[in-house]
């Protein structure tokens, strides 16, 4: 190591290093930065003074300006929910009729119900609430448990077997057992001929077809076959399947019975949501048709 030097060309010390004839550079901290360094530790005092700063065990500073971003969100939400609520008791208070005939009302379910609806319920019923295999179509107008407001309202209060003490129940019994494949395979081509798919129209099969649901499905389907609203029995007549209307699927609706599953969301969405929500759905089920 060298005594200090000066470098020729810009007049900075050195350190003292030098590596090949490479002499290393003493150069200082630019004043800038000792001013920069300066104020920003003044700001960090003050603002302990004037912020929330330091945790303690229980608590932690709350500073002087008395700022808490906590309160703040709160205040913006109860702000919100302010309002909201005049529109909102309106949903709860007025009959799903009247919501969808007030411009305002009809308005906000326009915008909202598509978010509410995309959220809790397109997962299974479609985004369209057009349904899918499993999943009954909420826009053809063909309803298990009727499409009134009334009637709608239950049905997402409740659910369908569903864990709510007052849940509807759809129970397709599994005729496995009860009739021999046979029967079940002539029954199933009774069924089609109801809805006019094409099916085997051997007048024998179809009597006896006939006779084996007059005996074993009309309590539930109807006489005719057009079902029941009480018990959740799909009208077989109308063309609208939730399983399928092809042998297979019959078939196997038949042998193995059918259980739908439908939430209950009296403890997931608030009155005025589900109030919405059917608003929103005979206004879907309108447009589709
Ligand atoms: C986990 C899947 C699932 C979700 C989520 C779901 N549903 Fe359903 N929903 C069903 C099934 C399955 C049925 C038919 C049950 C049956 O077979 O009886 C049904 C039936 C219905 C019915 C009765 C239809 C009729 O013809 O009477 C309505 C109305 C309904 N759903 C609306 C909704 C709404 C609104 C939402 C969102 C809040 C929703 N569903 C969310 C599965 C679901
Ligand atoms: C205890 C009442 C009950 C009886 C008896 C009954 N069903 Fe059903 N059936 C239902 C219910 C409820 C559903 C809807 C199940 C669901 O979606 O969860 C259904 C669904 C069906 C479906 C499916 C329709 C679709 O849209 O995919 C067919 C087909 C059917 N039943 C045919 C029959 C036939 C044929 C018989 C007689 C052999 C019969 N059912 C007896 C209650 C009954």
């Amino acid at each position: 190591m060298t005594v200090r030097d000066r470098d020729p060309l810009t007049g900075h010390q050195t350190t003292g290093h030098e590596w090949n004839g490479i002499t290393e550079l003493n150069t200082r901290v630019p004043i800038a930065i000792w001013w920069f360094i300066l104020v920003t530790h003044i700001y960090a005092v003050i603002a302990w003074f004037l912020l929330p700063a330091w945790p303690g065990i229980n608590d932690y500073t709350r500073g002087i300006l008395g700022i808490d971003q906590r309160a703040q969100v709160e205040q913006h939400v109860a702000e919100m929910r302010d309002a909201r609520a005049p529109w909102r008791n309106r949903m709860v208070d007025l009959p799903v009729e009247q919501i969808r005939a007030d411009p305002q009302l009809a308005r906000i379910v326009a915008e909202t119900g598509p978010a509410l609806f995309g959220d809790n319920c397109a997962a299974c019923h479609g985004t369209g609430g057009q349904g899918g295999p499993g999943y009954p179509s909420l826009v053809d107008g063909a309803w298990l448990w009727g499409g009134s407001p009334d009637a709608i309202m239950e049905t997402l209060r409740v659910g369908i077997n569903a864990d709510h003490p007052d849940t509807r129940y759809a129970q397709m019994l599994s005729f496995d057992g009860i009739l021999s494949r046979d029967e079940i395979r002539t029954v199933a081509n009774f069924v089609q001929s109801l809805s006019g798919i094409s099916a085997d129209s051997d007048p024998d099969r179809l009597a006896a077809g006939k006779t084996l649901f007059e005996d074993n499905c009309s309590s539930c389907h109807g006489e005719d076959g057009t079902g029941s609203t009480d018990l959740g029995a799909p009208n077989l007549t109308d063309g609208f399947w939730i399983y399928g209307g092809d042998d297979d699927a019959i078939f196997t609706t038949i042998l193995k019975g059918r259980q739908g599953w439908m939430p209950s969301w009296e403890s997931r969405l608030d009155e005025a949501d589900r109030t919405l929500l059917t608003a929103y759905l005979l206004e879907l089920k309108e447009a589709a048709q």
